[in-house]
């Protein structure tokens, strides 16, 4: 049973922080379409993801890496036209914002402007913070994301869980404090040991996003596919599936066919 509570404002990133200030848990769920998007908005869901996952689960690539920033802003726009509720918050695809600070401002005054989103989500720690910070000064909040970054899988060779090394942890510690201090409202932390992201989650007054990093986060954020059952192959440890959608469409697409096969579809009353 569902044990969410309607409050109808909009949610902002003030909001995100304040909900961690009162132990209020966030809850964030991709979504790449309108159709979904309106009815994830519906449900009471606090922030959505327009992620470059889409890459992934819309456009069939191995990795996020081959998204353009026109076709996240394609996602965005559709996004944002279905959503009244939730903070939409948009990926800036791999390479767009990597190169100079210049060019990661030009990205991200793009997304803003051609979807009206709320805010942008980089991949990254020191590595960007020039980028970030030049970001942030334009007014754009910013959400990092840190542990397994999934536009660095071509360095990192694996989708492992990150920061399980001491140096590795320690960096990542180090970047979630900057990231605070440079401004950031908020910060996904994915693919880390559980017990690393309630250190962090503890030490920051911004909120953590977990997606594979246990319950110390804030909040929890999945790809909209993979909870809902859509991708059958995908099946990682921190995955819980709420529905089996693969099986709900595979029957009811089979039951058409046969209708239509069978001459069944269309009836007298679904005729003019
Ligand atoms: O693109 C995405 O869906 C993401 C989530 C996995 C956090 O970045």
């Amino acid at each position: 049973m569902s044990t969410y509570k309607e409050d109808n404002r909009k949610v902002t990133t003030h909001r995100l922080i304040e909900m961690k200030a009162r132990g209020e848990k966030i809850s964030m769920l991709t979504a790449y379409d309108y159709s979904m998007a309106k009815v994830i908005d519906e449900s009471g869901m606090d922030a959505i993801l327009v992620g470059d996952s889409a890459s992934n689960v819309m456009a069939g690539n191995i990795t996020t890496l081959p998204i353009t920033l026109d076709q996240m802003i394609y996602h965005g726009q559709s996004v944002v036209k279905a959503v009244k509720r939730a903070l939409v918050v948009v990926d800036l695809p791999f390479g767009t914002y990597q190169g100079n600070s210049k060019q990661a401002l030009a990205s991200a005054i793009r997304i803003m402007k051609e979807t009206g989103a709320d805010c942008v989500k980089m991949e990254g720690g020191s590595e960007i913070k020039e980028s970030i910070q030049r970001i942030l000064c334009a007014g754009i909040p910013v959400m990092g994301h840190l542990g397994l970054t999934p536009q660095s899988i071509n360095k990192f060779g694996t989708y492992a869980v990150r920061a399980k090394e001491e140096a590795e942890a320690k960096k990542l510690v180090e970047d979630a404090l900057m990231l605070e201090e440079i401004g950031c409202f908020s910060m996904v932390l994915e693919k880390i040991p559980a017990e690393l992201a309630s250190r962090v989650s503890e030490s920051l007054s911004i909120p953590t996003i977990g997606i594979g990093a246990g319950n110390g986060c804030d909040g929890q954020v999945l790809v909209m596919h993979d909870m809902l059952g859509l991708n059958k192959g995908f099946s990682p440890r921190f995955l819980r599936r709420y529905a089996d959608l693969h099986s709900i469409i595979t029957d009811a697409v089979k039951n058409y066919i046969s209708d239509v096969k069978s001459g069944d579809f269309p009836n007298e009353k679904e005729q003019y």
